[in-house]
């Protein structure tokens, strides 16, 4: 086919060049922005009459139409009409002749191509951000059942305090929730139209940039021209709320990965979320969430490539700017299966209580609770923890948890204790007297669960 440009050319492209200069095979996937952006354009132009109006009428009928060929899977792209922009326009022109060719006219594929994922980004920060939202909507439902459900609090690792299940699901809800701010924030970086700065400083047509704004739903027209075509800040916008958003949810899967091991038993996934061994036939794994925490390291490489691809690129576009499709598709693809696999996975698990129970129990997670009952029977906090280091001390040699030691055993130690000591340090009351906001009191989450479930409403 006849190149476009092919005018100041004397001789006919390498095949190997048309390779290696096309994106059509990865930015097909334009195709909506791609025509939607241009009807947009081709209206403005007849309405401008910067081109005739019914032939703006024409190309807008004509553009539809591909659209829906495209949809129907009634088109081939061509290698050598490079990517996504100039395919549409050569399928344009093949069936309108030269009124097709018009579309292009005030317009670079640089602003177009700019404008494009732009449109793109946008619609996937809406997409990322409703699957965040379920994937929340799954744990708050997971939390409401267990706000008694007693597990052990780590710092280090170390059985630290008692909680809940429920506090421990409630704390991911937040890193969510972070995420999908961010993805709005990710939606409001890409909100501004770049089209109409041309292949770098604009065009002598009087263009009406606010009416294709208008039309494509932009909140802003973009200032400098030079920046227009150059700006790929959005693309690594979102590359950057994705890898966060990977990072908490690898910091859950290694949680996941460790509870559901024989060591940990609290939780039992379920067998259409688990996969076998091919050789060990008592194995059951976690590959979920493995590939989840797994997967995190791409999209961390998409976050640096692109970051490297656009260092110290000269103003205004160049080609390297071709490099920001991938990480960008790569990445919309990885987070969307890692998120919509990730709830499955947590809506379908079983909870082992008792396990999580006494693991609580055994690992003195009550003893910052027995330190504080003696502070309120006057016993100075340092003293205190000296006091509670030692019972425990005591209590290792003797195999036994706190609540297994007689109250004789807790006098020897210190006389202060007296058997009201045991109702302090029943883990039941150890979360539910931690009722300030944040804390892991069944009232506390209760009432986190409900302002989450208001938040979501309204974001
Ligand atoms: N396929 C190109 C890209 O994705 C479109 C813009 C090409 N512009 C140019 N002047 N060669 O960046």
């Amino acid at each position: 086919m006849k190149k476009m440009w092919g005018g100041r050319f004397s001789k006919k492209t390498d095949l190997l060049t048309d390779d290696f200069n096309s994106s059509i095979a990865f930015d097909q996937r334009l195709y909506k922005q791609d025509i939607i952006g241009s009807i947009a354009h081709a209206r403005m132009l007849g309405k401008q009459n910067i081109i005739d109006p019914s032939e703006s009428q024409k190309i807008i009928e004509t553009l539809e139409a591909i659209l829906v060929d495209i949809e129907t899977g009634n088109i081939a792209f061509s290698v050598s009409m490079e990517d996504i922009h100039m395919n549409i326009e050569a399928i344009l022109t093949e069936r309108l002749g030269d009124v097709g060719k018009k579309l292009h006219t005030g317009r670079s594929r640089n602003d177009q191509v700019a404008t494009d994922m732009r449109l793109y980004v946008k619609a996937i920060a809406d997409d990322s951000k409703s699957l965040i939202k379920n994937l929340i909507i799954t744990l708050l439902d997971l939390a409401e059942d267990h706000t008694d459900t007693i597990m052990p609090g780590y710092t280090h690792l170390q059985r630290a305090q008692p909680i809940t299940f429920s506090h421990h699901l409630m704390a991911y809800v937040e890193m969510f929730k972070r995420d999908m701010t961010r993805m709005t924030q990710v939606k409001a970086m890409a909100d501004t139209l770049p089209l109409g700065s041309g292949a770098l400083a604009t065009t002598t047509y009087p263009l009406d940039r606010e009416a294709v704004a208008t039309e494509l739903d932009f909140a802003f027209v973009s200032l400098n021209s030079l920046d227009g075509v150059s700006d790929r800040d959005f693309c690594l916008d979102f590359l950057e709320a994705a890898s966060v958003l990977m990072m908490h949810l690898s910091r859950f899967s290694e949680e996941i990965i460790l509870w559901c091991s024989s060591e940990f038993n609290f939780i039992t996934l379920d067998d259409a979320f688990s996969t076998g061994s091919s050789i060990m036939p008592q194995k059951k794994n976690p590959d979920i969430a493995e590939l989840v925490r797994g997967k995190t390291g791409r999209v961390y490489g998409n976050l640096m490539g692109l970051l490297t691809t656009m260092k110290g690129i000269p103003l205004a576009y160049n080609k390297d700017m071709q490099e920001d499709k991938e990480p960008v598709f790569d990445t919309y693809d990885t987070i969307k299966i890692c998120l919509i696999t990730f709830a499955k996975m947590i809506k379908t698990l079983t909870v082992n209580k008792a396990t999580m129970k006494k693991a609580a129990a055994g690992g003195f997670s009550n003893a910052t609770d027995a330190a504080d009952w003696l502070v309120k029977h006057g016993v100075a906090f340092r003293d205190a923890h000296e006091i509670i280091g030692k019972l425990v001390f005591f209590a290792l040699e003797q195999q036994k948890s706190l609540d297994e030691l007689t109250i004789e055993e807790y006098q020897s130690v210190s006389p202060v204790f007296d058997s009201s000591i045991f109702k302090a340090i029943d883990l039941n009351v150890c979360v539910n007297q931690r009722n300030i906001i944040g804390g892991p009191a069944k009232e506390q989450v209760k009432k986190a669960i409900a302002f989450n479930r208001q938040w979501l409403v309204q974001s």
